[in-house]
Formats: C-alpha cells, structure tokens, sequence
C-alpha cells in the first residue's frame, strides 16, 4: 500500500487567533498545528505576538512551516497587511481559518453598548475584512476554503445575547459568502463548537461547572479543541470539495438534547 499523502500537501493557510490566551491549547492553535501535520504552510495570527510565537515554535518543534504575523483582525488595515504578508512569504493562499471570538455574558439590560459593539466587531466584522482580502488571492489560483468558527450559541439561547447574535451573524455570512464566491471555487463554511474544554473557558469553570457542561452533551464526554480542529482539516482539504454554505456542529450531541429534558442524575446513568 501506498504511503498516505498530507492532506492539505502544497497549500497555504491563515489561522487567526492562532495564539491561545494562558496555559493550554485554544481551537485556534490546534487548528494550526493539525493543518501544518497535514503539510500545509501557516501565517499564524494574533494581536499578542508572543502567543502566536508560542505555537509557531510547537509546530517547528514538529519540523512544520509556519510563520507568526502580528495583527488585530478587526482592522482593515492590518487584514490588508496580512493577506500581504501570506503573498510575500508562502506565493498563494488556499486556507483561511477565521477564529478570532470572544464572549460577554450579560442580558441586553445589562449590557453597555460599547461592550455590544466590541464583541459583534471582534466576531463577525473581523471575518468579513480577513475574507475580503483573502478571497481575491484565492482567486488567482482558482478556489480556496474559508472556515468561520460560529458555535452552537448560534443555534440557540445562551448567557451571553451578544455572544449568540455574533455566532447567528456568523452563520449567515457564512452562507451569504458561500452563495456568492462559490463559482469563484471558494467554498465557505462554518464550524459551531460546543462546550469544548479551552483556556477561552477554562478560566471561568469551577469543576461543578465543567462537570455539568460535559453532562449536557449527548455523549457524555468533553469535547477538545482537536475535536475542533480535526473539523477544519476536513473543510479545508480536498475531501470536502462538494460541500460549502454548511454549518457542521462539533458539540458531543449537546445541540440535538433539550437543556430541560435531562437532569444531570439522568444523563450520569
Ligand atoms: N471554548 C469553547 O467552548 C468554544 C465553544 C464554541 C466556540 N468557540 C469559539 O472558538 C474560538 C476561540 O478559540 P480559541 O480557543 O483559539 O480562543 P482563545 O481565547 O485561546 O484565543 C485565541 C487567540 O485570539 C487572539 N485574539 C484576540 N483578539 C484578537 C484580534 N482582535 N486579532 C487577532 N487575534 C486576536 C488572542 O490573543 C488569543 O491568543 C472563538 O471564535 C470562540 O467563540 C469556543
């Protein structure tokens, strides 16, 4: 039998939030680190340069290529410079994984508009600028893939309103974007995590907390951010050359399950 090839051999990626906040590996980082065993070549972004360092330096340790980018997503300025920065360094771009999110737990009683404001332009505007300077590189080469991380408060009501407006909103560029680049072949589609354990929650669960979001998951067990990022290995490779416009949840199950039908006792049996 025949060696098996890398599966995203020859292309090109960007990972924003390629970083993670403290200890630990985030969605983003594992992202990267699985697309560079798959051989592609990564700009690893982060507004924190030393965290985008940081997993450069686990995918070298891995004989990867990879190389960190310093900018905020949320300028249109700095997506420009890093849509450049892909060009100049790798000659093509094939992959964009847009990352970046972030959480605010607050009604729309309790929430101040600038909070509002920050959280909507952190996870939904930065994907349209990083897109709109990818996809005219994409172009040239004839096609690429864009994966949009949403998460299932995207589907349903979670504590954080603003948080499950931005994944909603999420969702519908997705699929906006995937109607009208399609024949350009660029397919675009979105991955909405569940309770995975990353140093994005981690920070804020007690173990109760942790016990109780792995409770609510139809599987019973606690979702990773490889579980995450093994998703986007699909979607950015070959393998999924027919399949745009989707919403593929990585949840463990908890989205199908009513959040009142089972009581933790019931889902332990
Ligand atoms: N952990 C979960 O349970 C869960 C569930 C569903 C969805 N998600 C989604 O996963 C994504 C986060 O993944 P992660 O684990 O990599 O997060 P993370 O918190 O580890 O963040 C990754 C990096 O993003 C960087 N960053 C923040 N703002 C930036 C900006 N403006 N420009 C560039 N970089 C910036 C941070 O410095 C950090 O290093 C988010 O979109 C989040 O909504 C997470």
């Amino acid at each position: 039998m025949s060696e098996r090839r890398p599966r995203l051999e020859g292309k090109v990626a960007i990972v924003t939030g390629a970083g993670t906040r403290g200890d630990g590996v985030g969605n983003g980082k594992a992202a990267a680190m699985l697309f560079a065993r798959e051989g592609a070549k990564i700009v690893l972004v982060d507004v924190e340069l030393a965290r985008a360092e940081e997993t450069l330096a686990a995918i070298e340790s891995e004989s990867g290529i990879a190389s960190a980018f310093q900018a905020d997503v949320t300028s249109d300025e700095q997506c420009k410079a890093l849509a450049e920065f892909a060009m100049t360094h790798y000659g093509r771009l094939d992959i964009l994984d847009n990352n970046v999110g972030n959480s605010h737990r607050a009604t729309v009683t309790e929430i101040d508009p600038a909070d509002w404001d920050s959280i909507m332009e952190l996870n939904v505007k930065s994907m349209m600028l990083t897109s709109r300077h990818a996809i005219p590189l994409m172009k040239k080469t004839g096609g690429g893939s864009i994966i949009n991380i949403a998460s299932i408060a995207g589907l349903r009501a979670s504590k954080s309103t603003v948080y499950t407006t931005s994944k909603a909103a999420v969702i519908g560029l997705t699929k906006s974007m995937a109607g009208d680049h399609g024949r350009e072949g660029i397919r675009i589609n979105a991955i909405s995590p569940g309770p995975v354990h990353t140093p994005m929650v981690a920070w804020r669960l007690s173990d109760e907390m942790r016990a109780h979001r792995k409770n609510t998951t139809a599987l019973g067990t606690e979702g990773t951010p490889w579980d995450v990022g093994w998703a986007a290995v699909y979607l950015a490779s070959d393998e999924s050359r027919w399949v745009t416009g989707s919403v593929l949840t990585v949840d463990g199950g908890s989205s199908i399950l009513s959040r009142h039908a089972y009581t933790d006792a019931e889902m332990n049996e």
